[in-house]
Parts: structure tokens; C-alpha cells; sequence
């Protein structure tokens, strides 16, 4: 079961969205255009506001999706529903459909919150939208938005997994925003 629900997480974590759906409405690849990234961010630059709202929730929902699953199927064992949420967002970021090539894995990790620790996901977005709308980079907000997923959930995650859970997720934001931080220590990082 649990080997099951990990694939699921994975295989679900590893649809890309962004490529799909630039492609299929605009003909383009978003990979080519921007920062590269396959994220809701670089859709909305590349392919509009419409287009980057629908891959955001389709990111977070296919983080969602499979965890909710294992929430219902094996209610007693959080240690499970973090693998789950894990292989999601591990899924977004080595996807198999893209020689393991993905995103940076805010949406799908901002997914799995929402299910696992909800207020954790809600703070984190209050920061991000505020952030952003202040500064108008999204990977600052995306980072602030994980590293106050982290403290929320160190203080409201009804177990202690899922505190883990988001402490390795923060970690795994800051591996896939290097290049970003390594701009923003620079000021060179992208603004809409
Ligand atoms: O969610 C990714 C975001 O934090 C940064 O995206 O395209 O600006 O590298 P991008």
C-alpha cells in the first residue's frame, strides 16, 4: 500500500503542467523562454496571467491529490502521508517525463500543505502575496513563503512528521532556487 501511494505521489508530482499547457494554448515551450523554469511563475511570463493561474493550481492539486488519498486510506500513519507528499513535489522536480528536469517545486509543495498542514499553507501564502506585491519577485516570496511554511508548522502541525515535512521541503527550495538566491544576492533577479 504504502509502495502504491508513493508511486501515485511520484507519477502524479511528475505530470508538467506548464510544458502541456503552454504548448497545447500557445505553441510555445516554456522551457525555452524565460527563466526556463516549467513553474506557474515563468508561464505567467511567458504565457500570461490566465494561463500561469491555471498551471499553479494544477501544480498544487497534483500535490494534493494523492496525499488527501493517503490521508483517507491509512489515517493512522503520518509518516506515510509525508512520503506521499514528498514523492509529489520530488516528482515535479525530477519528472520523469522530462529526463528528470522539472520545476522548483513551490506550488506542489504549497499542495501537500494545504492537505497535511493547512495553516502552514495559508500563512505561507498570505507571505508570498505580500511579499510579492511589495517587491514583484516571486522567488522571494516563494522563499519567504517556505521559510514561514516552516515555522507554522513547527508551532500548529498536528504531528510531528509534518513539521519534518516542511523543513525538508524548505530545504529542497533552497537547492532548486540557487540560481535564483545566487541573482537576488546579485539584484539581477528577474521582476514582473
Ligand atoms: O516558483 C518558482 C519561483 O519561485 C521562481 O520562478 O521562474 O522566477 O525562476 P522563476
Amino acid at each position: 500500500m504504502t509502495l502504491a501511494l508513493v508511486l501515485l505521489g511520484y507519477l502524479a508530482g511528475s505530470i508538467p503542467f506548464g510544458v502541456l499547457l503552454t504548448r497545447w494554448f500557445r505553441g510555445v515551450d516554456v522551457r525555452q523562454s524565460g527563466s526556463g523554469n516549467i513553474g506557474a511563475t515563468n508561464v505567467t511570463r511567458v504565457a500570461g496571467k490566465k494561463l500561469g493561474a491555471v498551471v499553479l493550481v494544477l501544480d498544487a492539486v497534483k500535490g494534493a491529490l494523492p496525499v488527501a488519498l493517503a490521508l483517507r486510506l491509512v489515517p493512522e500513519l503520518p509518516g506515510v502521508h509525508v512520503l506521499v507528499a514528498l514523492a509529489a513535489v520530488l516528482g515535479h522536480v525530477f519528472p520523469v517525463w522530462l529526463k528528470l528536469h522539472g520545476g522548483k517545486g513551490v506550488a506542489t509543495a504549497l499542495g501537500v500543505l494545504v492537505v497535511l498542514v493547512p495553516q502552514a499553507a495559508l500563512a505561507a501564502g498570505l507571505v508570498f502575496i505580500t511579499i510579492f506585491a511589495v517587491w514583484r519577485v516571486s522567488s522571494l516570496g516563494s522563499l519567504a513563503a517556505g521559510a514561514t511554511a516552516v515555522g507554522t508548522s513547527a508551532l500548529t502541525a498536528r504531528a510531528p512528521e509534518y513539521a519534518g515535512l516542511s523543513a525538508v521541503l524548505f530545504a529542497l527550495m533552497l537547492w532548486t532556487h540557487r540560481s535564483n538566491i545566487h541573482r537576488l544576492m546579485r539584484r539581477t533577479e528577474r521582476r514582473f
